[in-house]
């Protein structure tokens, strides 16, 4: 009895000398920790995604990963289809966090076996359009309300944003990522990123660095300039880093002139940290390159989704000594510090109830800030109460967003024929249902939509419902045309693709000669996630409407736009070039000609507007049911101001930019480059508004800089600032000499 006693007694008081994470130091529980917790603290506990019943056979999934094994033992599955947890050591106050996609929403699986409450997240619009409406405060609000989701469904980290430069159309990831501009992808991370952590969990900014293609995205070797690295590839990162401060950076898969980059110290040590200031901690993109412990050394805090190689690896390094334990416990010591933060540590009790309703409010609301209006002749807004002829699959399929990790599991999608319909617009009968049976069977063959694939139905041909006879029964004419691409692949530069198929050009021509030939409006919508060559289609359209992939609410989001409820006030994240293989880039896309693993980034700094060249639509370009006028462009020490005046007939919202030319430091530096923006308050006809633009606090970095050789230099001399309402569209100067 005694000496029961006094083993209890022995075990309360060492329970009591052990440090508990949130209750003692970092370093308190990290000294307390044995080797193995340490190692398995860096390495994730790999769940083996459930495959769900309805995927058919063949579909290819996360299960056709390698690792499992031993981890999926340990795996906790807290929250299914996140996609990975943490190792927990329970007698340290160590729980199992739970990390998951992803950029438009959260995904995780929308129910679970033997329950039969639903887990559907709201489908946000892809980043793309958020980048596209210019302002960081309705981004911000799409963040809280991500972050609210991702909490109250009990996930700590979520694996977002992604927000890697659109350095070429072609990228499968593209609408996952926000712009060509590393002042436009920075700022909308950073909003993004302020958004989610204020509710209390964190986010992961992805994929560091340079993650620009698919094609051998495991090992591809991209070869880049300092100067490009820095001023292009980096930048949005450090803009986004240094303002925001995320929880976690996700390493990317691919090298950077030769190392990995969840290998390379220079990248998540000197550059990230030792530069930036960087505080957080650092994880592989799943599965990312093949050395652990060249990873830790590196800087790469967390092997994700964790596998029991890394483990096994890890452990014989630290015994052999080719790992220090300082090394191990610094990372050790850098996640724990952002665990703490967790709601899992916090003790957060999660409900699984978030207002859907009130997000999905949220999702059409932006989703009408970052459409962009391309053409307007004037057919723009529709009257209401028409009859539509609503022509092409999208319109009544339209997709909310891409495939892959950053799909999200929503509770529906509302088409653009059904936006329309709940609006008051009536429908061309024939063909919506003709459209609507066609879709129906073609799906009805396909596997059924998943994460990773979501099947679309081939264009259908309009034989049905004569176009000439629809035309003259409905007022206006609706082509809408759509592109879904996805994780794991590039798109094509060919018809169908990045290029109109035949067919889409024949529907168009057909649908505006009869169209047109009664004088009615022909009106084009684009349901993509990134650029398409647009050749020809000005010419049948008379408005052309860039609704990206708009989240959930997109058909009642596109109605808002095409009926002028909401008067549209996006402008181009990403200019829409026209012919490829006038792109800089296009010459070294993929793999670089005569290599093998490698694409050199021969354009330097001359991605997007930078390359000077003449495109069917620029970079920050984008019309209104308004106009603006610019005026009164001057300098009060840092900062510039210029006045927008609505002159047009009905309220509408102006984003304006600042372009710098540079005196250069080098030879081969752009013309001019964004350096600032700010979007006007919702004006009325006649108001007018003096928008104050600042650089190095409003921005964490100052743009007016350039990349000298191994540092920031803002060069002497003679800069001229230019007030724009797009990189084509230039309104008023002033010169800056700066010593
Ligand atoms: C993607 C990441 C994603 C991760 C977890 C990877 O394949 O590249 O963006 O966060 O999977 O799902």
């Amino acid at each position: 009895m005694k000496t029961a006693r006094f083993i209890m007694a022995i075990t309360m008081i060492m329970s009591a000398c052990t440090p508990k994470l949130g209750r003692q130091s970092v370093d308190d529980v990290v000294k307390a920790m044995t080797t193995e917790e340490k190692v398995r603290t860096v390495v994730g506990t790999y769940t083996q995604p459930a495959t769900p019943p309805e995927v058919a056979p063949g579909v290819t999934n996360r299960a056709d990963y390698p690792g499992s094994g031993e981890n999926t033992a340990l795996s906790r599955n807290q929250v299914p289809g996140a996609a990975g947890d943490g190792y927990a050591v329970p007698r340290l106050g160590i729980p199992a966090v739970v990390y998951a996609d992803g950029p438009a929403g959260l995904r995780i699986d929308p129910r679970r076996e033997g329950d039969n409450n639903t887990y559907f997240c709201t489908a946000f619009p892809t980043a793309t359009l958020l980048a596209s409406a210019w302002d960081p405060a309705v981004v911000e609000k799409v963040g809280s309300a991500i972050g609210d989701e991702v909490h109250r469904y009990g996930v700590d980290i979520l694996l977002a944003p992604g927000m890697n430069l659109q350095r070429n159309p072609l990228t499968g990831r593209n609408f996952e990522y926000y712009s060509e501009d590393p002042l436009v992808g920075g700022l909308t991370a950073a909003a993004y990123v302020r958004g989610v952590q204020s509710q209390g969990v964190g986010t992961s900014v992805k994929h560091f660095a340079a993650n620009n293609q698919e094609l051998y995205r495991n090992g591809i070797n991209e070869i880049i300039s300092d100067r490009a690295l820095r001023e292009l590839y980096l930048r949005s990162f450090e803009i986004a880093i240094k303002s925001a401060q995320p929880w976690t950076v996700m390493s990317s898969y691919n090298k950077i002139n030769g190392t990995y980059a969840s290998e390379n110290a220079w990248l998540l040590s000197s550059v990230l940290r030792d530069e930036w200031g960087y505080e957080g901690f650092v994880m592989t993109d799943w599965f990312g390159a093949d050395d652990p412990v060249a990873q830790m050394k590196a800087g790469n805090d967390l092997l994700m989704p964790g596998t029991p190689n890394q483990i096994d690896e890890l452990l014989t390094a630290v015994e052999s000594g080719k790992l220090p334990m300082e090394v191990l416990d610094r990372n050790v010591k850098r996640i724990l510090t952002i665990l703490e933060k967790t709601p899992r540590v916090q003790k957060y009790a999660y409900q699984n109830n978030p207002d859907l309703e009130a997000h999905a409010a949220i999702a059409r609301e932006i989703a009408t800030e970052g459409m962009v209006l391309l053409q307007n002749n004037g057919a723009l807004p529709l009257p209401a109460g028409q009859k539509l002829a609503l022509f092409g699959n999208y319109a009544y399929d339209t997709q909310p967003g891409g495939s892959g990790s950053g799909y999200v599991n929503r509770a529906y999608k509302v088409t653009l024929d059904k936006g329309l319909e709940a609006a008051g617009y009536s429908l061309e009968p024939c063909l919506a249902e003709s459209y609507r049976n066609h879709i129906a069977d073609e799906k009805a063959q396909l596997p059924p939509e998943y994460f990773w694939v979501v099947p679309t139905a081939s264009e259908m041909e309009v034989k049905a419902c004569p176009i000439e006879k629809t035309a003259a029964q409905a007022d206006a004419a609706i082509v809408t045309l759509g592109r879904m691409s996805g994780e794991g692949g590039d798109r094509t530069a060919t018809p169908g693709d990045y290029l109109l198929s035949d067919q889409e050009k024949q529907l168009l021509s057909d649908v505006s000669r009869s169209f047109h030939a009664l004088g009615k409006p022909v009106v084009v919508v684009l349901n993509i996630g990134a650029p398409v060559d647009l050749t020809g289609v000005e010419k049948w359209a008379d408005a052309i409407l860039l609704a990206w992939l708009p989240g959930q609410e997109a058909g009642h989001a596109i109605t808002d736009i095409l009926s002028g409820k909401v008067n549209p006030s996006g402008k181009l994240s990403v200019s829409f070039a026209g012919d490829f293989t006038r792109i800089p880039s296009s010459r070294n896309f993929g793999v670089s000609a005569g290599e093998i693993n490698t694409v050199r980034y021969e354009e330097d700094l001359m991605v997007g507007y930078r390359s000077g060249l003449q495109v069917q639509y620029p970079f920050g370009f984008g019309l209104s049911y308004t106009q603006f006028a610019y005026s009164n462009f001057r300098r009060e020490g840092d900062q510039l101001f210029v006045t927008v005046k609505n002159e047009g007939q009905v309220p509408g919202r102006e984003v304006v930019q600042i372009y710098v030319e540079k005196p250069a430091l080098t030879p081969g530096r752009p013309q001019s480059e964004l350096c600032a923006f700010a979007k006007t308050a919702l004006l009325a006809p006649g108001e007018t508004e003096e928008v104050c633009l600042g650089f190095t606090p409003v921005l964490g970095v100052d743009t007016r800089t350039q990349w000298a050789g191994d540092r920031w230099q803002l060069a002497p001399g003679r800069y001229r600032f230019w007030a724009a309402a797009s990189s084509a569209d230039l309104r008023c100067s002033l010169d800056w000499d700066i010593e």
